[in-house]
């Protein structure tokens, strides 16, 4: 017989054990947004740019518009002390990394870092394997927000298994921590990271161009247009709390602004995480008018969180719907053409199902008012006929409220 006092015992005992197994809920209840180091400065990361960035991020206006995480991405590991503390090298980071997250967070941002589930990152630093519980305690001491975790160095290792115990380190460890999985796509997670991340990367890194492949020899990195084509079958698996990531950002990296401008525009359509990847402290006027484009972001934001699809394609004019909240829908036209593409969308025609989220339009019973996102300007009704013009390598991208 088991006592009443023991039986308690135990069920204590389990429930400590089950609460461990979860990640931290209303974490990133709309898609994250922040900046990551990687896209531009590689293993050139220090103190100083990220204070700066940080700087940056208020002074441009971003931290405004919804951007969050200041994210150190890899090469930042100094090495392991006798006790196998991770710790920062010392001549990139003399302060430390305490005194960092002090400093972003005096700006009302967060600080996020970078490890690996392998023996090392993919850069060469110390992984994070055998000593999740270790590092995890280690960001939470120094008031680390959010986790990227790479996939490099993991030989005989299962993605479920190794992903799951940083979750439950991070937990463990008792700070909230936006956990980003970083296992490229290959496992496919959004089959199983529902309850382990909050984002997972679903394909191989971007590579600033329009459409290209490019050849690192043995791997490759992914034009916009590639990204955007691998999304296609998984926006059921995103919502809010667990986003599909087609990687950071490369507005303001060197493609057109016609470029960048899709590129932000099909981000916001695919409920991403908006991750720029430029340098902040040396902005465009024209970046700084496209990442901060609040409307296009309130499309990324919208409460439903629901991953866009491609309504159809007509010879390289795709047209995208995506569901908002209250009834209205972000529409895009991205015309992926080396030339001009004239648009002729007789809404009264077009049926828009989403299937798997149960919306549909009915445009000859439900007319809706038409607002241009990006000339910010409402531009009439869907009961006439939409005609314009989209520029090559651009969007036309607008927003649909019903008529009342
Ligand atoms: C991998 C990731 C990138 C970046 C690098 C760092 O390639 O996919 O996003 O983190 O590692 O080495």
């Amino acid at each position: 017989m088991i006592s009443k006092t023991s039986k308690l015992g135990i069920l204590i005992f389990l429930s400590g054990f089950f609460i461990q197994a979860q990640k931290f809920e209303e974490l990133a209840l709309t898609p994250p947004m922040g900046w990551n180091s990687w896209n531009k400065f590689g293993c050139q990361v220090n103190e100083a740019l990220i204070r700066s960035i940080a700087d940056a991020m208020v002074e441009s206006g971003m931290k405004d518009a919804g951007y969050e995480y200041i994210v150190i991405d890899d090469c930042w590991h100094g090495g392991r002390d006798s006790q196998g503390f991770i710790y920062p090298d010392s001549s990139k980071f003399p302060n430390g990394m305490k005194a960092l997250a002090d400093y972003v967070h005096r700006k009302g941002l967060k600080l996020g870092i970078y490890s690996d589930a392998g023996t090392k990152t993919c850069a060469g630093y110390p992984g994070s394997r055998g000593f999740e519980y270790q590092d995890a305690l280690q960001y939470a001491q120094w008031g680390i927000d959010y986790l990227k975790y790479d996939w490099c160095n993991t030989e005989n290792i299962n993605p479920i298994g190794a992903y799951s115990t940083m979750r439950d380190a991070l937990y463990k460890a008792g700070r909230p921590v936006l956990f980003s999985m970083c296992e490229w796509g290959t496992s496919k997670p959004w089959k199983w990271a529902n309850d382990i991340a909050h984002m997972w990367r679903t394909t191989g890194d971007i590579f600033v161009c329009w459409d290209c492949k490019h050849d690192h020899g043995g791997w490759y990195s992914w034009g916009v247009m590639k990204i955007l084509d691998m999304q296609d079958g998984l926006r059921q698996y995103a919502g809010p709390g667990h986003w599909n990531d087609p990687d950071m950002l490369e507005v303001g990296n060197g493609l057109s602004v016609n470029e960048d401008r899709a590129h932000f525009s099909m981000w916001a359509m695919l409920a991403a995480p908006l991750i720029a990847g430029n340098d902040l402290r040396n902005m465009s006027k024209e970046t700084i008018e496209i990442l901060t484009n609040q409307e296009v972001i309130a499309v990324n934001q919208d409460s439903l969180g629901i991953q866009g699809f491609k309504y159809n394609n007509l010879d390289s004019l795709e047209v995208w719907f995506k569901p908002l909240s209250h009834d209205e829908w972000a529409v895009c036209f991205l015309n992926r053409r080396d030339q001009p593409a004239v648009i002729e969308f007789e809404w009264k025609k077009e049926n828009v199902v989403d299937e798997i989220f149960g919306f549909e339009t009915a445009f000859n019973e439900k007319p809706y008012s038409i607002r241009n996102l990006w000339t910010k300007k409402n531009i009439g009704k869907t009961k006439k006929a939409f005609n314009a013009t989209v520029p090559p390598h651009d969007v036309i991208m607008l927003r649909l409220t019903p008529l009342k």
